[in-house]
């Protein structure tokens, strides 16, 4: 239909007869004289229809004159210079004079243009409008040029491209499964993967080794920025590795794809923080270390004052006192100082204490009254607070208080503008292996259930289980897990001993994990792999916020697709089927 993209029409071809097609992104009808910018997916080029003494130019400007917004159109015409270059646009030096001008499908009134945002709803509903806006057009560029990278690098590395299935048994990732009814088998149902771990694990029983898959996982679990219900993973799994194998090879790679897809060099070798160091001066696991605000612990500080809050808490083996220095921080307001409080408060804090040391030295303090002058100097000597600065206070549980200082942390460096700009990938290893469940009085895998301990010795990781490391390890990215593995586990006994420490007994392993029990009996090399997160790489590289601007159909914050209408009711008959039937909806008593 087509000789030319409009996006790409040049200089090159002044006088020449082309044809294009495209949206009409904008038309404009100056009295006779009319305007058409045209759009396809490579950009756009102006259209001009004017009036001569040419028989049948009549038409041509009879039917530009017609052109309405969207309107899809073939053109025909003749390349020429512009009178009044256009430097926003690459084709901004050539217009197309129009000689033929087909209207292939009239577009009706639209419920918003493709160069406004009208806000998520509506984006999401009409997503094919939404898609058509350049700004999307390049964000979605970007995770294809990306998927691209990736495939291209891994394919030169002799990584092998396996699929694994999506109707399958359960495979624990710490969400809900997605359950699907097998028709053949009344009563029973497939699970959709949370991620292809489990396969990808037998696959290095069976002999293949560097495993690759982009690969679609599911999980029922509630939905954020940075997550949706089903998404995607650059899945990876190497036999005969240790940890070192495996980061320095996937290091290589994500430094490989960030300079081909969007030209940054990232730091020629990843720093790594253990888990406890993170969660130590950072209070999370995922640190953006853009940020220069570091937490500090007090508790010894704090112990001969007499605020029981904090003497009661830095007594207390569960307990921690933290500091946060901000340097510049006393020209908050005392509205700001709440406001930071209210946030806090969203982690877990129960009360934000602070110190406030004015330009002239002057002390602002809820907290000042607790301490004597000489403990009172000490603690704002060691943490070296300064005229002009503020230091926050946390006190309570260590996981609390590090959840919600290290909430504060990321706000108070947005808010005061301290972060830094650029790229600061990092690796957090050693994590602990369980996490102890208050609800469910069981401890739970922090990783997954299939992560070895580094620990080889049975007894030994049952006597300490509570503070035993895995094997794992997560990439970091501006604060942004964008990708987590380990060694697995990669002996049966030691598999079985894991999953009775999470309170799966034999009879419950056997029904859920036999294959995998069976698997590791039969000559399981010792192997470990990771997952990279496509969709917040990719979001990343996009430079937004939301990883639904680079997923082509998302789902909203409540699970539903707008656009579709799913997740929807379906006929009784279909129920019959497969063998379901629903239950009435519990009272909102
Ligand atoms: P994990 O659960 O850490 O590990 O997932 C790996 C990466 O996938 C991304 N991710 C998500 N992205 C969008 N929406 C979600 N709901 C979501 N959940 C996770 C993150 C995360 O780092 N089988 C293991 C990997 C392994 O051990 O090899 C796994 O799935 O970027
Ligand atoms: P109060 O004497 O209860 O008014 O508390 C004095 C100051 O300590 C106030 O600024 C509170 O916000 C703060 N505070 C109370 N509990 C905590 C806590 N667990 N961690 C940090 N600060 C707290």
């Amino acid at each position: 239909m087509r000789t030319h993209f409009c996006g790409l029409v040049d200089e090159s071809m002044i006088g020449h007869t082309i044809t294009l097609c495209g949206w009409a992104d904008v038309a404009r009808n100056l009295g006779g004289l009319c305007f058409i910018d045209l759009r396809d997916h490579e950009g756009i080029v102006q259209v001009v229809a004017e009036p001569s003494d040419d028989a049948g130019n009549a038409a041509v400007v009879a039917a530009a004159a017609k052109v309405g917004y969207e309107d899809c159109l073939r053109i025909t015409g003749v390349v020429r210079a512009r009178h009044s270059v256009n430097d926003k646009i690459r084709t901004g030096k050539v217009e197309v004079l129009a000689t033929v001008i087909e209207v292939m499908n009239k577009a009706e009134p639209l419920p918003f243009h493709a160069h406004e945002n009208p806000g998520e709803e509506s984006r999401l509903k009409y997503r094919y409008l939404d898609l058509r806006r350049p700004e999307m057009q390049k964000m979605m560029r970007t995770r294809i040029k990306l998927v691209q990278a990736l495939r291209r690098y891994l394919d030169a590395r002799g990584f092998q491209d396996i699929e694994t299935p999506i109707l399958t048994k359960a495979t624990p990732e710490g969400a809900r499964d997605f359950l699907v009814p097998a028709r053949m088998s009344p009563g029973e149902f497939y699970a959709l993967p949370q991620s292809p771990q489990l396969f990808k694990q037998i696959l290095m029983v069976a002999g293949f080794d560097r495993y690759y898959q982009i690969a679609r996982c599911f999980r029922d679990e509630a939905l954020r920025a940075d997550r949706q219900l089903e998404f995607t993973q650059l899945d990876m799994e190497f036999a005969w590795v240790r940890e070192a194998d495996v980061q320095d090879e996937v290091e290589a790679m994500i430094r490989t794809i960030f300079k081909d897809v969007i030209g940054v060099e990232l730091e020629a070798s990843f720093p790594r923080l253990t888990y406890a160091e993170a969660m130590r001066r950072y209070g999370s696991d995922k640190p953006d270390l853009r940020n220069p605000l570091e937490l500090q612990d007090v508790a010894e500080l704090v112990e001969g004052s007499q605020f029981k809050v904090f003497t009661d808490w830095a007594s207390n083996p569960d307990g921690r006192v933290a500091a946060l220095r901000v340097p510049g921080g006393a020209a908050l307001s005392r509205k700001q100082i709440d406001d930071l409080g209210a946030h806090a408060a969203k982690y877990g804090a129960k009360g934000l204490a602070y110190i406030k040391l004015g330009e002239n030295g002057e002390v602002s303090s809820p907290i000042s009254k607790f301490f004597d002058e000489a403990a009172f100097a000490a603690l704002v000597s060691a943490i070296g607070l300064e005229k002009g600065d503020i230091a926050f206070f946390g006190a309570g549980t260590y996981k609390v208080v590090s959840d919600f200082m290290g909430a504060l942390r990321l706000k108070v460096g947005k808010d005061l503008g301290l972060a830094r700009d650029g790229w600061k990938p990092l690796w957090v290893t050693d994590f602990p292996m369980f996490e102890w469940d208050d609800e469910e009085s069981r401890y739970v895998a922090l990783h997954h259930p299939f992560t070895a301990p580094s620990v080889d010795d049975i007894a030994e990781l049952k006597a300490n289980a509570r503070i035993a490391v895995s094997r794992g390890y997560d990439m970091v990215l501006n604060g942004n897990e964008i990708g987590g593995g380990s060694i697995r586990i990669h002996r049966s006994d030691m598999q079985s001993a894991v999953f009775q420490l999470l309170g799966i007994e034999a009879e419950e392993a056997e029904a859920k994990f036999g294959f995998l029990l069976d698997a590791l009996r039969y000559g399981a090399p010792p192997h470990g792999g990771i997952a990279f997160g496509i969709d917040r790489i990719a979001a990343l590289m996009a430079g937004t916020e939301s990883i639904r601007d680079v997923i082509a159909f998302p789902k909203t914050t409540t699970a539903q697709c707008l656009m579709t209408g799913a997740p929807s009711p379906v006929p009784d008959k279909q129920l019959a089927e497969v063998h379901v039937s629903i239950r009435p909806k519990p009272d909102k008593a």
